[in-house]
């Protein structure tokens, strides 16, 4: 039974047939790895008390995660699917609502605990709202499904080499993409869309809405900045491995003959590092050896490992590859740049102050963008939120009212357009928009308030009930809300 499993597992992967012993060392690697079944991966773990939140979890033999918060609320999330290989740690994911969540807790490979999840760590509040965002599995899986919230699990070859049907008809006479072959930045750009986030990276307009494939240029469709930190950084842990590796002297000086695969292998992870990378540095550094240390571990002394972590994404080992282990980096600039240079466009460059939190640098830059393209609802979307946030209903509702007419079910212009409306006397209208959110991301408990409200204004008292309890399914460790509930119940 289980032979005939594992067979089928490997079946499965297309190119098992001719590339035996690729398909089985890239098996083992992290990237192959990266997302699972929670059943082939995850233990039940006993009751502990969470410090932050003060809450109880355990985890079920049926990889329930269930929380007692001080014996005022209790509940279970079944845990589907985990994310990360392992090598840092694990998140989980948990399925509510035809919707799929991130869990608060993650597992810590290092110190071999349970503890919140990055990003959760701040507040008292179990939260179990945060649905998990489309980048998240876009990097961590093969492909997701979010009508049927089928996930395929691993990075798949195809991935790095795109899809190839004629590549297996015709047994390899097609040729399949192969990366190495591309021009410079096309074959940067696979291991980009995954390794590059920089300080922002925005969407670029495409009026077809079609997606990054292997063999097209990563900056057609991502436009990455980096700088715009107040501070220079000392530590490793705020880039990613690709922008660390552009401010080495290697990357610089070796321009386009460097790329990220001179030193690994996509399909296999190296049994002896030091010799392994050692042979990768000397291929270039043969003849003028290091004068310190000749024949040392190469990696030890200029690709040292970070010593804080602490970010959701920091890169461990550092990429700048310094002359002195200890050598700060150069300062960033404090304005942000593209990461692709001669590629900046003004469009982009203010979304991306603006998702930076930077208004007064986003605001010019979005008006004139949103003058030159009135279909740009990222753009539309941006500048409305500015003028929302600064009070100008007038100047807001009318970009929302346009964002709608493009894209009826854009969830923010939804929300903040009902807001506007309510406060106008439109509850009715305010209403319909507010369910519309709500049908994308059922877990908005400030929408689902805000609804509740309206229709109990309205009379409706047993509808605002319904959606109060509604919100408390999702959320319910939101005081307000019950709170509201007592308010409004008869
Ligand atoms: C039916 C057999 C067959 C299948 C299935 C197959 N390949 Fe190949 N592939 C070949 C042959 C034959 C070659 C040429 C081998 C050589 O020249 O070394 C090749 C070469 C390649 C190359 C190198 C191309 C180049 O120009 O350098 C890549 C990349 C590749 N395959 C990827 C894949 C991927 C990814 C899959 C699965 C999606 C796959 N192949 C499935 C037979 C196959
Ligand atoms: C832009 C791509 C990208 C996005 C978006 C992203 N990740 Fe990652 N993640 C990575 C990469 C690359 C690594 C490994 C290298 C690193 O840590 O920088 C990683 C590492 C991890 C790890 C550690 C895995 C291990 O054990 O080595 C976990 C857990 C993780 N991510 C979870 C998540 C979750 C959960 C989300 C969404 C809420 C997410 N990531 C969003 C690219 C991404
Ligand atoms: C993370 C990206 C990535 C993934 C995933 C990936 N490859 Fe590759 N593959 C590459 C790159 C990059 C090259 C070129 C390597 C080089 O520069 O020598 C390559 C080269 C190849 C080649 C050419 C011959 C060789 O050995 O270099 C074959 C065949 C191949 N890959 C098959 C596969 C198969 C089969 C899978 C899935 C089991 C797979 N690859 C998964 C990135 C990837
Ligand atoms: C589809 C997204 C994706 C692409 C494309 C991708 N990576 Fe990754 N890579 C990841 C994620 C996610 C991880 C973290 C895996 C984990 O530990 O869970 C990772 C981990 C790694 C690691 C660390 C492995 C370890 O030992 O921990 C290396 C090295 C790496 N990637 C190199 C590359 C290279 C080189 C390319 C391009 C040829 C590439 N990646 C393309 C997503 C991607
Ligand atoms: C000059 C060699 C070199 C180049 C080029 C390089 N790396 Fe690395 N990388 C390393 C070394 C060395 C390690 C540490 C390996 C270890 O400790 O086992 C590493 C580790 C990693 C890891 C694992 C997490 C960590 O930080 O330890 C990831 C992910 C990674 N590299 C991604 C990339 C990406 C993406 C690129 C291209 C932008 C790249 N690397 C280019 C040498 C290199
Ligand atoms: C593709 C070729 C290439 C590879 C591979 C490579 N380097 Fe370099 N490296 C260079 C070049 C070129 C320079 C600049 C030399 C100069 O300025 O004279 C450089 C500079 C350096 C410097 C000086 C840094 C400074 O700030 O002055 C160090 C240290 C270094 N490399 C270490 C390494 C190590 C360690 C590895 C392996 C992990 C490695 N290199 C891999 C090409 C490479
Ligand atoms: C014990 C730590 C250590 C090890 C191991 C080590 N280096 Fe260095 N390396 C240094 C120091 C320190 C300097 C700076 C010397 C200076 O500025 O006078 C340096 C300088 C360099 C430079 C800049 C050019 C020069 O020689 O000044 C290069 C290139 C370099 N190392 C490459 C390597 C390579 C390749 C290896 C592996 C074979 C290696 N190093 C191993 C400590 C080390």
């Amino acid at each position: 039974m289980i032979t005939a499993l594992l067979l089928l597992a490997q079946v499965q992967n297309p190119c098992q047939p001719c590339h035996p012993q690729i398909v089985a060392s890239y098996a083992k690697t992290a990237m192959a790895r990266t997302s699972a079944k929670s059943s082939s991966i995850l233990r039940p773990a006993k009751p502990f008390l969470e410090p932050v939140t003060q809450t109880t979890f355990s985890v079920s033999p049926t990889l329930e995660l269930q929380f007692n918060k001080q014996d005022a609320l209790e509940g279970k999330r079944q845990l589907d699917w985990v994310i990360g290989s392992g090598r840092v740690g694990h998140s989980l994911l948990f399925t509510q609502g035809n919707r799929l969540f991130q869990a608060p807790l993650s597992y810590y490979t290092e110190a071999a605990t349970w503890q919140l999840s990055p990003g959760f760590q701040r507040r008292p509040q179990l939260d179990l709202t945060r649905v998990v965002e489309p980048g998240c599995l876009n990097c961590h899986t093969s492909s997701f499904n979010p009508a049927t919230l089928a996930i395929e699990p691993g990075i798949s070859c195809e991935r790095c080499h795109g899809h190839s049907p004629q590549h297996i008809a015709t047994a390899g006479k097609v040729a399949a993409l192969n990366p190495k072959k591309l021009p410079a930045h096309e074959r940067d750009s696979v291991c980009a869309q995954c390794h590059l986030t920089g300080s922002a990276r925005v969407a670029k307009f495409r009026p077809s809405g079609d997606n990054y494939q292997p063999g097209k240029k990563l900056s057609d469709y991502s436009a990455i900045f980096v700088g715009g930190k107040a501070e220079a950084s000392s530590t490793i842990g705020v880039t990613s491995h690709y922008e660390n590796l552009a401010l080495s002297r290697c990357k610089i000086a070796s321009g386009d003959k460097l790329s990220c695969t001179t030193c690994h292998d996509p399909h296999s992870e190296p049994n002896n590092a030091s010799a392994f990378f050692n042979a990768k540095c000397q291929s270039c550094h043969q003849e003028k050896p290091c004068k310190s240390a000749p024949k040392g571990d190469c990696i030890q002394c200029h690709m040292p490992k970070a010593a804080g972590r602490g970010v959701d994404h920091s890169s461990y080992t550092n990429h700048a590859i310094p002359r002195l282990p200890n050598e700060a980096k150069p300062a960033t600039s404090s304005t942000l740049t593209s990461f692709w240079q001669n590629e900046t466009n003004p469009r982009d460059l203010a979304l991306a102050y603006a998702v930076t939190g930077k208004a007064d640098e986003a605001r010019p830059l979005l008006e004139a963008a949103s003058k030159a393209n009135l279909r740009d609802t990222q753009v539309l979307s941006q500048l409305a939120q500015i003028h929302d946030r600064e009070g100008r209903e007038d100047l807001a509702r009318p970009l929302y009212e346009s964002i709608l007419k493009l894209d009826p079910n854009n969830s923010t212009a939804c929300t903040n357009l009902a807001v506007i409306l309510v406060k106008a006397g439109n509850a009715n209208e305010a209403i319909l928009l507010w369910r519309k959110a709500l049908k994308a991301n059922p877990a908005q408990t400030g929408v689902r308030m805000n609804l509740a409200q309206a229709l109990f204004r309205q009379g409706n008292r047993a509808a605002a009930i319904v959606e109060i309890e509604e919100a408390l399914k999702f959320d319910p460790d939101q005081p307000a809300a019950r709170r509201l509930l007592n308010q409004i119940k008869p």
